[in-house]
């Protein structure tokens, strides 16, 4: 029932080795495990990102995929990536220095004092909409970055590790889904605006096939991005990838 209380699940599969808990929790959910299944892993032999990239998983940093079963329109599914990003941001500020800067880049990265901190692979297959599930994967770097990224151990952050951010982390996840369900998008986006890397600058928008540049706007209600060119027009991005701004 949308609204209902927000509980921790009972069922959290904890893995030393896994190719990827992405995969592992995609398997669950097509045998029909219940909304709220956390898998999590010390280690990835196959992590996975976006985009065809792959996932460095070093063991300390936080690996770990939820099965949901959103009562939401299989049309807002997106909406998911600004959730799980707002919910990133809600723990990581918890637990940050005050002078660490955390901002969301779009769709769904997590970036602190420009650097990514953590990252969000949202995986789906089709299916009706009375049986919609959508696995979130996140990788939360805490003991170890790759180069050109940080971690929150270099940050600072010695007394949190991967299980108490992970266990903060799902109970942010179900609380916000559950205020998705009832309320709708209008605050998760607010909350993700809030936070936004870039708004009102300059930006370039990697799109599949042409790079735009224009000053980001906002999120249309959809969570689409909203980007003002130079000729006044504003073009509405659905998907695709925003990197370095401009001056
Ligand atoms: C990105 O490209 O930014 C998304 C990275 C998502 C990585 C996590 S780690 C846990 C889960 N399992 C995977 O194989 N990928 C996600």
């Amino acid at each position: 029932m949308p609204g209902q209380a927000v509980l921790l699940p009972s069922n959290i599969i904890r893995l030393k080795t896994v190719d990827s808990t992405n995969t592992y929790a995609k398997a669950l959910a097509k045998e029909g495990a219940a909304s709220g299944t956390v898998v999590c892993a010390e280690e990835q032999t196959a992590g996975r990102g976006r985009q065809g990239n792959s996932w460095v998983s070093i063991p300390g940093n936080l690996l770990m995929s939820i099965v949901l079963r959103p009562r939401i329109k299989a049309s807002d599914i997106g909406q998911l990536s600004f959730l799980s990003a707002v919910a990133l941001a809600n723990v990581l500020e918890n637990v940050l220095p005050s002078a660490a800067k955390l901002e969301l880049k779009w769709p769904n990265d997590v970036l602190i004092n420009d650097k990514k901190a953590a990252g969000i692979l949202i995986e789906t297959e089709g299916h009706g909409e009375s049986s919609l599930w959508v696995v979130v994967g996140i990788g939360v770097n805490i003991t170890h970055a790759p180069p050109n990224a940080v971690c929150l151990y270099d940050l600072g952050v010695k007394t949190y590790g991967a299980e108490e951010i992970l266990e903060m982390l799902v109970k942010q996840m179900l609380g916000l889904v559950a205020v998705w369900e009832q309320d709708g998008f209008a605050s998760i986006r607010h909350a993700w605006l809030k936070r936004a890397y870039r708004l009102g600058e300059t930006i370039m928008a990697r799109l599949p096939q042409e790079t735009l540049t224009g000053v980001f706007e906002g999120l249309d209600a959809a969570g689409a991005l909203l980007l003002r060119a130079s000729d006044g027009s504003q073009r509405i991005i659905n998907s695709g990838e925003v990197y370095a701004g401009l001056t």
